[in-house]
């Protein structure tokens, strides 16, 4: 920050140069100074440490997922029928969409990482301890927080994997006793996951989550800063002392260093391997295996070992208790002392949790990899992923807005509606894609040498078709020839 005047040094009051004379304007209008003091000279004890950058990390990567996230939102429509083609327009079409939207997914695996390396090291350091107890929990509402930012961030994009995936967590609020089914139905609006589920999920994700992000934020630093910065956990008072220097300039430099540095990996991250978007949800797939995204890992794993009758311990009890457990731990540990060494029980905690949540989530991928029917569906899906991303961008646009607008055609138009009708777009995709139970028909018509052949095949079947299950349609001779328009506008 350019804070090179200083009104207070006493220097010729006609010397000043512009800056100075108009940093010395603004200050008397606005305070500026004092401000400025107040924000950048928090003494830390025992000086600047790469030990606390985590905390300034996390509020960087959160400003950048608000502006990547107006970004998003300006193009972005929260419906069942529009959220995937926005997402996909974004993606395919908008001048930098593809880079915008992929540091907003690495933005949200950035915070997940920093949250724990952030936590790990407040608790390493025993600084939730000496009158810290509401900044630790004001931590603890705020990881919540963010965690619900992650959980219902995914959803909107209305993909195979995001619908499903989603629809694991909200079976789960559904066994919350007593208010559960009520609850299920607020956050889904309505008994299934339909357009208003999309747009409460948007309005949680973009409003109320975020006001409520920003307003710990501020209560998380107030109460920093009234406690003071809690300095190291070791070493000689004197020495500490002797070492305490101002936050500004060492320790933001050092802040600057890491959060460039974490700008630089999602930067790189973004432009070499782009988050990818697979197909629309199809909500009547019943094949489909969910995933959810790896920081949710180690808790979808650790479910998995609660079926039968003690589902319910596993699912709401035991992280009930150990998010009551979490809030409480200054409570819980009154022990003064800080260094590590010397808090043997609280170290052996914090390796076990790191160990048992790394552990689950490693456990999590090698089930999958170990299943050879799982590890086939979870490629053949990921194909389909790969797929939709290669396929160009198809929808029309209504004036600058892309939408699912029929062909222009009447003809194409019928088409389509007998391929959807017909349940061809649930084996063979939406706009005749392609999914991992049949191929795609873009290009069919050229491929098979000729519409009629294309229909010939439609009404009686080959053996591929028959062993994948494709039944022979007889259609009316009207209908097969709109359906082939259909079939032929496919390029
Ligand atoms: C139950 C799933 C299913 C449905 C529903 C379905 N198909 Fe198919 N379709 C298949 C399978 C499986 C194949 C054969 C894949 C192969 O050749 O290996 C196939 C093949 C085809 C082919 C030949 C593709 C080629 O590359 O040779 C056409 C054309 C076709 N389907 C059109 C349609 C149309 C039009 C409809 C709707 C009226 C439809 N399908 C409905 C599963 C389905």
């Amino acid at each position: 920050m350019g804070t090179s005047a200083n009104p207070a040094s006493g220097r010729q009051p006609q010397s000043p140069g512009l800056g100075d004379r108009f940093y010395q304007w603004l200050d008397r209008r606005t305070g500026i100074d004092g401000l400025l003091r107040e924000a950048l000279d928090e003494p830390i004890p025992g000086g600047a440490k790469y030990a606390y950058v985590f905390g300034s990390a996390l509020l960087f990567v959160f400003l950048s997922q608000v502006i990547t996230g107006v970004f998003l939102a300006m193009y972005y429509v929260p419906s069942a029928d529009h959220a995937h083609t926005t997402v996909a327009y974004i993606t395919k079409v908008v001048t930098g969409g593809s880079f915008i939207r992929s540091i907003h997914v690495y933005g949200a695996d950035a915070m997940m990482i920093l949250l724990v390396l952030h936590m790990s090291q407040v608790f390493f350091y025993g600084a939730y301890k000496k009158r810290r107890e509401l900044l630790w929990m004001s931590g603890g509402v705020l990881m919540l927080l963010i965690i619900g930012m992650a959980f219902t961030g995914y959803l909107l994009p209305w993909s195979e994997q995001s619908y499903f995936a989603t629809s694991v967590g909200t079976s789960l609020i559904g066994e919350v006793p007593w208010i559960g089914s009520y609850l299920k139905e607020i956050i889904l609006g309505g008994g299934d996951m339909g357009t208003l589920t999309v747009s409460r999920f948007f309005v949680l994700h973009v409003f109320i989550l975020p006001a409520a992000i920003f307003g710990f934020i501020a209560v998380h630093i107030y109460l920093f800063r009234t406690a003071g910065a809690a300095g190291p956990a070791w070493g000689n008072p004197e020495t500490i002392r002797a070492k305490t220097e101002n936050f500004y300039p060492r320790q933001v430099i050092k802040d600057i260093v890491f959060v460039t540095l974490v700008i630089m990996v999602m930067g790189l991250l973004a432009y070499f391997k782009p988050a990818d978007l697979g197909p629309a949800a199809n909500p009547a797939n019943t094949t489909y295996l969910p995933r959810p995204d790896w920081y949710f890992r180690p808790f979808f794993e650790w479910l998995k070992f609660w079926k039968g009758g003690d589902e319910f311990i596993g699912e709401m009890i035991v992280p009930a208790v150990g998010i009551l457990i979490f809030f409480l731990v200054p409570f819980i540990d009154r022990n003064p002392e800080r260094a590590p060494r010397r808090r043997p029980n609280a170290m052996t905690l914090l390796m076990v949790g790191l160990c048992a949540i790394l552990g689950l989530g490693w456990y999590s991928y090698h089930q999958d990899a170990v299943d050879p029917s799982v590890a086939k569906e979870l490629h053949l899906q990921s194909e389909e992923d790969v797929r939709f991303m290669a396929a160009p961008f198809h929808v029309e646009m209504i004036g600058n807005i892309p939408g699912k607008v029929a062909p222009v055609n009447k003809t194409v138009a019928a088409g389509e509606k007998i391929f959807n009708n017909q349940g061809c777009s649930t084996c063979h995709g939406q706009g005749g894609v392609g999914t991992a139970i049949a191929p795609k028909l873009i290009g069919i018509v050229k491929k098979l040498g000729g519409a009629s052949k294309v229909g010939y095949l439609i009404d009686h079947e080959n053996a591929a078709m028959k062993a994948g299950g494709m039944p022979q349609f007889h259609l009316a001779p009207n209908q097969m020839k709109q359906l082939l328009a259909y079939l032929s506008s496919l390029k």
